[in-house]
């Protein structure tokens, strides 16, 4: 027997960049937890199901979080006037070492699990410490929630605290050894290959993962051209190498369709190319970008390239976890970008980055971010009634109204692939 079940409201969502689907009081036929259609006159076949009414409410797709580092959430807000490399060794490392204590991690992640829930981020992808308990614990206490994840334990085997330093086999093993446990034991929340970034891994290690990744079919996660220093550096460590990507793909870390990169600020053409040819994803995080001084993405130019591209908030980079909010700095930036082009550099619309929020990182987990048929069912429903001052506004201008003055209060229920998931009880 399947469980089929409707969903009625007044329905957003994203199916391609820029476009809006609206349809006032209709409703979702969910079966399976995958979307069968979506309808304003229900046909018959369906008159005996259940269907919840959540009468003027909004009814959208989940947000997605394609970026953010578990272990820095304690981290949020400190030491935002430094840029990556500094910040990274003044601030990240030394928080990152307390994750061998898995009586913390586990304090740290119930709160974060908590937040990410209240937030309405339904789906994420996660950089862990490079501490193996806490990672296993990570995965463990995301199922427990309902919430669907990506979780990598970090790789470095260089250029750290000697505490946070790895042994390149060791390292390599313990990736192995979650990847074994982990790769079929829950439905939605799955491990990811993460090394941190080139100058922190050995190519040896950045190999061995490549190899891991093909070998166990396992997408990979990392960051890519965030900050000028880190670039400089890269081509220190790696001078016969063409550019910065190039050394992720001899390491055959570049899985088409299945390895995302953060930041991009910096690439160049030949990069951009190569990002496109093996269709890697975009993490775009524009208040990390902002806060470390990296710069702009330049989002508009991968996205004509035909680039993949989610948004991320980067916590701890990044100053909070609401992507709503990531939406704002995402389409504030990109009108910086289009005045310092001279207008040549379009700016990015509110339609487009709600599709990047929802479908464009939905991508990397499958057919997710969208109500159209056959796509998982990850939905918020939106009580915007507070936020109605002025009669007669169109949906279009109700979701606006929600992304940037609207909370995390007007959230009232969440959907992941077709199960209300409610406040984590831990
Ligand atoms: N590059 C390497 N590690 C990090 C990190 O933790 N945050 C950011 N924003 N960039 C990084
Ligand atoms: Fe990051």
């Amino acid at each position: 027997m399947k469980n089929i079940y409707g969903i009625k409201g007044n329905i957003i969502f994203s199916p391609s960049f820029g476009k809006l689907e609206i349809l006032s009081n209709g409703t979702i036929i969910v079966e399976d937890g995958i979307v069968n259609g979506v309808y304003k006159e229900l046909p018959i076949k369906y008159k005996d199901i259940s269907v919840t009414d959540y009468k003027n409410k909004l009814i959208i797709p989940g947000f997605i979080d394609l970026h953010l580092h578990a272990p820095q959430f304690p981290n949020m807000g400190i030491g935002l006037d430094k840029e990556l490399m500094p910040w990274l060794n003044k601030y990240t490392f030394p928080e990152e070492e307390k994750y061998s204590d898995i009586k913390y991690s586990e304090k740290i992640y119930k709160l974060l699990i908590k937040e990410l829930w209240k937030l309405g981020t339904t789906r994420c992808c996660i950089f862990n410490s490079i501490h193996k308990e806490s990672t296993k614990l990570l995965l463990d206490l995301f199922n427990k929630s309902g919430l669907a994840a990506y979780i990598g334990k970090v790789n470095m085997d260089r250029e750290c605290p000697d505490i946070l330093k790895e042994d390149t086999n060791n390292s390599l093993l313990e990736t192995i050894e979650i990847i074994e446990e982990y790769k079929n034991k829950y439905a939605l929340v799955k491990p990811i290959i993460t090394p941190r970034f080139v100058p922190s891994c050995s190519f040896q290690l950045l190999e061995g993962l490549g190899n891991i990744a093909n070998k166990y079919d396992i997408p990979v996660q990392s960051h890519l051209c965030e900050n000028l220093d880190e670039i400089t550096f890269v081509k220190k460590l790696h001078p016969n190498f063409k550019n910065y990507a190039d050394v992720y793909d001899n390491a055959k870390l570049f899985r088409t369709n299945k390895s995302i990169m953060a930041h991009c600020i910096l690439v160049n053409e030949d990069e951009i190319k190569l990002l496109k040819n093996k269709n890697v994803f975009v993490a775009h995080c524009p208040i990390s970008n902002l806060n470390l001084s990296s710069g702009i993405a330049p989002i508009r130019q991968l996205i004509n390239n035909g680039i993949q591209v989610g948004l991320g908030s980067d916590i701890s980079a990044g100053h909070t976890l609401y992507i709503p909010d990531v939406i704002k700095y995402s389409a504030q930036v990109s009108n910086l970008r289009w005045l310092n082009s001279n207008g040549t550099d379009e700016k990015l619309t509110t339609n487009e980055l709600f599709y990047l929020a929802t479908k464009g990182g939905g991508k990397f987990f499958g057919n997710v971010g969208s109500f159209e048929k056959g796509y998982e069912f990850d939905a918020l429903i939106i009580d915007d009634s507070d936020l109605l001052i002025k009669n007669n506004l169109t949906l279009e201008e109700r979701l606006q109204k929600f992304i940037y003055i609207g909370n995390s209060n007007n959230i009232i229920e969440r959907y992941v692939a077709g199960k209300i998931v409610n406040e984590p009880n831990f």
